[in-house]
């Protein structure tokens, strides 16, 4: 599984997302994370077509969305989800919010999917650690990965290190805030290494284990957020990162979800 990759929420499903997972490309990401939600698997799966770059060298990556959830529903969603992207399988299919009494059967769902060869890897999304609990109690393959919101201001150190015990990858969503980086730790480090902030916290991400996916819809951003592998934070400098933690989420609440 790639350790970068891009994320598409909210880019427009046409032109927005096929040039945006085009530059990807171009610029040496392998891995692209869409969901059913996002209305452009469509898009995803044309763009990658058109690269030239072979399938079996990009990790796709989509999820079952709440009101699909269900064991018969998810087997459905997930056929949905292939036939818009196009491709004969998925390389990453994950259970996009825990979905109270509905989980455990989308999962067994998409333990079957995998069983059936039509996924290589499964997983979760936005479970905390009693979600996670409960589903291990009953599953038969464990989740492989846990997607959450996680970024400086929400470094999810107790769920990072719980999934990390258990073997679970996780993986950052919204780690650039939205593009709120104007934090003056950020930008101290961003002068002192001479990099952007955005890559400063796409580096933090990379060099605390987590899997990460920033989102742009621009070509530069794209270049320039996976433009990280030249440079190396120091110790003192992760431990000042995660030290910005507010516990501050600017997405939902997994335990208060209404959609
Ligand atoms: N599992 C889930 O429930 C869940 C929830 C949310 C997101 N996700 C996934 O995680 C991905 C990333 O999260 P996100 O899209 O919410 O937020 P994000 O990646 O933290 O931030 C994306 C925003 O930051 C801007 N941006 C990107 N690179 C930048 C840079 N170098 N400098 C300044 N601004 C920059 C983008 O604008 P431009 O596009 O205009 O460049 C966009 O508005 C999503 O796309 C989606 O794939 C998953």
């Amino acid at each position: 599984m790639p350790r970068l990759g891009l994320g598409v929420w909210r880019a427009k499903d046409g032109e927005e997302t096929e040039n945006a997972v085009l530059a990807a490309l171009e610029a040496g990401y392998r891995g692209i994370d869409t969901a059913s939600l996002y209305d452009n698997e469509r898009s995803v799966g044309r763009a990658l077509k058109a690269s030239g770059v072979a399938r079996d060298s990009v990790f796709v990556t989509t999820k079952v969305w709440n009101n699909e959830q269900g064991y018969a529903e998810t087997i459905a969603a997930f056929r949905r989800s292939l036939e818009r992207l196009d491709m004969d399988y998925a390389d990453l299919y994950l259970v996009h919010w825990p979905v109270v009494g509905k989980y455990k059967d989308t999962y067994r769902a998409i333990e079957d999917l995998y069983e059936q060869g039509l996924i290589r890897a499964i997983g979760v999304s936005n479970f905390n650690i009693h979600h996670l609990e409960d589903l291990m109690g009953s599953c038969r393959i464990k989740p492989m990965v846990n997607q959450v919101e996680m970024h400086p201001l929400h470094t999810q150190k107790k769920l990072f290190a719980f999934c990390r015990k258990e073997g679970i990858q996780l993986q950052s969503w919204r780690p650039l805030m939205q593009g709120r980086l104007e934090l003056p730790l950020i930008g101290e480090l961003a002068v002192k290494y001479g990099k952007t902030p955005a890559q400063i916290i796409i580096r933090w991400h990379l060099q605390i284990g987590a899997i990460t996916i920033p989102k742009s819809s621009k070509g530069q951003r794209i270049r320039e957020n996976a433009d990280v592998f030249d440079f190396e934070l120091a110790p003192e400098d992760v431990v000042a990162i995660d030290g910005l933690n507010e516990n501050r989420r600017f997405g939902a609440d997994p335990d208060h979800i209404d959609f």
